[in-house]
C-alpha cells in the first residue's frame, strides 16, 4: 500500500522542540508571533514543538500534490472502493424536456438535416462540478444557468447535450438535493444525472449491516442511508438521546430528541463509521467517531486492548479541504478537515497511522461510477446506451475536480468561480482544456471546440427546417 511522507506534502520534519523565543522572529521565520512585548513576562521554553504533527497525515486529496508524483490514494482495504455495479433506479420522472412537443418535433427535422453536428453533440458531455461552478450554496452562478438551459436543447439543433453533476457535496438525499437544484438552476435536474459524494458509497450497504452516519442538516443524513439499504442506521443524535453525556460539549435540541431514535447502544455492535458530509456538531462526531475507533470490535463504550486488530472500519465521502460558500472571504473548511483532525487525533491516542477510506472527487472509483451514470442518462436521453468520447469535466477545484479529470483521461475546464483564483492555471494540476472566466465561456468553447465555432447558442423558434436546411436554422 503507498505511504506518504512529508517529502511528499512539501514540508519538513517538524524541528525538535528548543528554546527558540517567539520574540525572535526577526531570526526565525514562521515561528508563533506574540500578542504584545510587554516586559513582565517569564519566557517558558516550549517542551513541544509548535509545529503541528497533522501534516504527515494529510494525504493527496487536501492538499494537491502535482499529478505528476502522485502515488495514488491511501485506502485501508488494499485499494478498492465498491462501488455500486449500475446506478441506482431513479425516484424521480426523468424525462426532461427543453420546449414542447412541437418543438421537438422541429428540432427532430432540424436534426434529420444536420447529421454531423447531431453525431458530434451526442458524442460529448460534460461533468459538472456544483460548489463552485453552477452555485455557491442556494445562490445560482447566473452564466451557469445559461450553460444548462443550451445543453438543455436551447441551441441550434433543439438537441441535449448531455451532462451530468459531480459533487463532492452530500448530506440529504439525491431526490431533494435535486428538487433544491432543480430550482435554484432554473432547470430541471434528475436524479438520473446526479452523483453526490457519498451516491457510490451505497454499494458498502452490502457489506455493512449497523453503522453510524455522521454529517448534514438536522438527521436528513439517516434518510440517506437507509435508501442506500443500510439495515441499521444510527445518528449520533440517536446517541445523545440514549445518554448525553457521551458528549460532553454536544449541540442537543429538544428537536434533535424528537427525531432520534435512541437504543440501548451498550448492547449494539457497529460494523463500520460513515461520515457522509460535514459536520454540525464537531464535538459530539468527532467523540462518537473517536470512542467506535478504539471500541473492541465496534462494541460502544468499550476500548480495545489492540486499537488496530480490533478496529471497525471507517469511510468518509470525501477529501475537500476547503470549498466555496456564499461567505466573501476565503473558501470555508469543509470535510477533509474534519476527518484530517480524526485522522491526528488517533494518532496522538493510539500511536498508530488510522488506516480509512476517502470517496469522492479525484478518486477513480468516483469517476468510474460517474460512467455508468453518463451512459445511462445517453440512454434516457438518446436513446443510445453508450459513453460519449469527449468528455469535459467543468470545476473550480485543481485538488479534486481537474485532479481527477486529468488522471480520468477527460478534458478538464477550470473556472474562476469558486476555489481557484491563481494565475494562468494550477501549477500543481493544470486543467488540460483551459481556464475560463465562468461556466458557461468553458461550455461555449467545449461546445465549438466539437459542434464548430459557428455553433449557435440558441434556439430559433422561427426556423423552417425546410427553407433553411443546414446553415441558418438558428439565431445568436
Ligand atoms: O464540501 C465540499 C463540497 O461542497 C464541494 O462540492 O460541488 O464543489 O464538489 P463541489
Ligand atoms: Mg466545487
Amino acid at each position: 500500500m503507498p505511504r506518504f511522507d512529508d517529502a511528499d506534502f512539501g514540508v519538513d520534519a517538524a524541528p525538535a522542540a528548543g528554546a527558540r523565543s517567539p520574540r525572535d522572529r526577526g531570526s526565525l521565520a514562521g515561528s508563533l508571533p506574540i500578542p504584545n512585548d510587554a516586559g513582565n513576562t517569564v519566557e517558558i521554553p516550549a517542551t513541544r514543538s509548535s509545529i503541528s504533527d497533522a501534516a504527515q497525515f494529510m494525504h493527496n486529496l487536501s492538499i494537491s500534490p502535482s499529478t505528476r508524483d502522485r502515488r495514488g490514494s491511501r485506502n485501508s482495504f488494499g485499494t478498492s472502493l465498491p462501488i455500486p455495479r449500475s446506478p441506482r433506479v431513479s425516484r424521480l420522472s426523468s424525462v426532461v424536456t427543453a420546449g414542447g412537443a412541437s418543438r421537438d418535433l422541429l428540432a427532430s427535422q432540424v436534426q434529420d438535416m444536420s447529421k454531423e453536428k447531431v453525431a458530434a453533440a451526442k458524442n460529448m458531455a460534460f461533468a459538472f462540478d456544483i460548489d463552485g461552478v453552477l452555485a455557491h450554496g442556494n445562490e445560482p452562478i447566473e452564466e451557469a444557468k445559461e450553460a444548462l438551459k443550451m445543453l438543455n436543447g436551447d441551441n441550434e439543433l433543439g438537441i441535449k447535450i448531455p451532462y451530468i453533476l459531480l459533487t463532492n457535496g452530500g448530506g440529504k438525499t439525491e431526490t431533494a438535493r435535486c428538487q433544491q437544484l432543480s430550482e435554484v438552476l432554473d432547470s430541471p435536474i434528475s436524479t438520473d444525472q446526479f452523483i453526490q459524494s457519498h451516491t457510490p458509497m451505497q454499494a458498502l450497504a452490502e457489506y455493512y449491516d449497523t453503522v453510524l452516519v455522521c454529517g448534514g442538516e438536522g438527521q436528513k443524513i439517516r434518510e440517506v442511508a437507509e435508501n442506500y439499504g443500510f439495515k441499521n442506521v444510527v445518528h449520533p443524535k440517536d446517541i445523545l438521546a440514549w445518554d448525553p453525556t457521551v458528549s460532553p460539549w454536544r449541540c442537543f435540541s429538544e428537536e434533535d430528541r424528537a427525531e432520534a431514535k435512541p437504543r440501548d447502544f451498550s448492547k449494539i455492535k457497529f460494523d463500520a463509521i460513515l461520515v457522509f458530509a460535514d459536520s454540525r456538531d464537531y464535538a459530539t462526531d468527532m467523540q462518537l467517531v473517536m470512542d467506535l475507533l478504539l471500541a473492541e470490535d465496534g462494541k460502544m463504550l468499550t476500548r480495545a486492548k489492540d486499537p488496530v486488530a480490533s478496529r471497525i472500519p471507517v469511510y468518509f465521502s470525501q477529501g475537500d479541504l476547503v470549498f466555496p460558500t456564499d461567505h466573501k472571504g476565503p473558501p470555508r473548511l469543509t470535510q477533509g478537515a474534519f476527518r484530517i483532525s480524526i485522522e491526528a487525533q488517533y494518532k496522538a491516542i493510539t500511536g498508530v497511522d488510522l488506516e480509512r477510506v476517502v470517496y469522492g472527487k479525484p478518486e477513480r472509483a468516483t469517476y468510474t461510477y460517474a460512467d455508468e451514470v453518463l451512459r445511462s442518462w445517453m440512454e434516457q436521453i438518446h436513446n443510445e446506451n453508450r459513453l460519449p468520447q469527449n468528455i469535459y469535466m467543468v470545476g473550480d477545484n485543481p485538488a479534486s475536480d481537474i485532479c481527477g479529470g486529468n488522471m480520468y483521461g477527460w478534458n478538464t475546464c477550470l473556472v474562476r468561480t469558486g476555489v481557484f483564483q491563481g494565475g494562468d492555471n494550477d501549477d500543481n494540476n493544470p486543467a488540460n482544456f483551459g481556464v475560463f472566466p465562468n461556466v458557461l465561456e468553458a461550455v461555449k468553447t467545449a461546445v465549438r471546440k466539437e459542434l464548430g465555432q459557428e455553433f449557435k447558442f440558441k434556439w430559433n423558434p422561427k426556423v423552417n427546417p425546410v427553407l433553411h436546411g443546414d446553415s441558418a436554422s438558428a439565431i445568436e
